[in-house]
């Protein structure tokens, strides 16, 4: 005999009961708890590396407690920004939960046509544009008082690195400060023993270099390569450092750069 109990829920109260999301009265659209709509599963995998509809809201949540508790740290609170890029924003799984900070100009960059273009048709809070791989990109010199960039160095190649953390710091303004996130040491078992040697001496580790800018690029950074190659030789310093801290892209490191005068 079935163990089930009937139910009088309905079936789409049940499905928003498990996954976290709403259907929205107009039909079958699927809504996060602002009534904004959610990308497809395809673009959520893009960003998040799997499509689950709950980790998608609850991970972009986590990206924005990272956002202002490391700024808070700083004494700086989000809302008090003029204006912010997210680099490598993809669909806007992090900067969808930014709307309610109506005085901060919100932009959202990236190399992906399809998650751009979903960005534009469904977060109307911020201004959104395509880059190419390598930069630059169409923003004037000293455009922003905060970029962020999470899980966007770990897909790319040492030249690329260098040559986006050199458009980073043309785009921040002097006293502006750049958050990137990293797969730092939590991320050792995914390294071959001579790649773990390479890491522990400090080295940039990049596997799947010819996918660079994709998912299937996946770079490795130690805490030594960051603050004594990566950051001084593209004119930043670290402010911060927080191991394992990227809490919506876990267990990611996150450095807080500012320019170094
Ligand atoms: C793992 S996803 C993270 C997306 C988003 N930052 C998040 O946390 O939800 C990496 C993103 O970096 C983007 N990306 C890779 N190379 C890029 C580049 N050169 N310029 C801008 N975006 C890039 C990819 O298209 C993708 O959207």
């Amino acid at each position: 005999m079935s163990s089930h109990k009937p139910t009088n829920t309905p079936i789409w109260k049940r499905i928003q009961d498990r996954l976290g999301v709403k259907v929205s009265k107009k039909g079958a659209k699927l809504v996060d708890d602002n009534g904004l709509p959610i990308p497809d599963a395809e673009l959520r995998h893009a960003v998040a590396g799997n499509a689950d509809l709950k980790w998608f809201i609850d991970g972009g949540k986590l990206g924005v407690e990272t956002v202002v508790s490391v700024l808070g740290k700083q004494g700086i609170e989000f809302g008090s920004l003029e204006s912010v890029l997210d680099f490598g924003c993809g669909c806007g799984r992090v900067l969808r939960h930014l709307g309610h900070y109506e005085n901060v100009h919100l932009h959202g960059t990236d190399i992906s046509r399809p998650g751009i273009a979903w960005c534009d048709a469904n977060l109307n809070f911020a201004m959104f544009g395509t880059n190419r791989l390598y930069p630059p990109t169409r923003y004037r010199s000293s455009s922003f008082h905060f970029i962020y960039a999470f899980s966007v160095f770990t897909h790319l190649t040492q030249e690329l690195q260098t040559l986006w953390m050199t458009e980073m710091r043309r785009l921040l303004k002097p006293d502006g400060l750049l958050l990137i996130t990293v797969h730092g040491d939590h991320y050792l078992n995914h390294l071959s023993e001579p790649e773990k040697a390479a890491f522990h001496n400090g080295k940039l580790v990049i596997k799947g270099s010819e996918s660079v800018g994709s998912n299937h690029c996946a770079a490795f950074h130690p805490q030594k390569f960051v603050a004594d190659s990566l950051a001084p030789e593209t004119g930043f310093k670290v402010v911060d450092f927080i191991p394992k801290g990227a809490l919506g892209n876990p267990k990611q490191d996150a450095y807080l750069l500012a320019a170094d005068a």
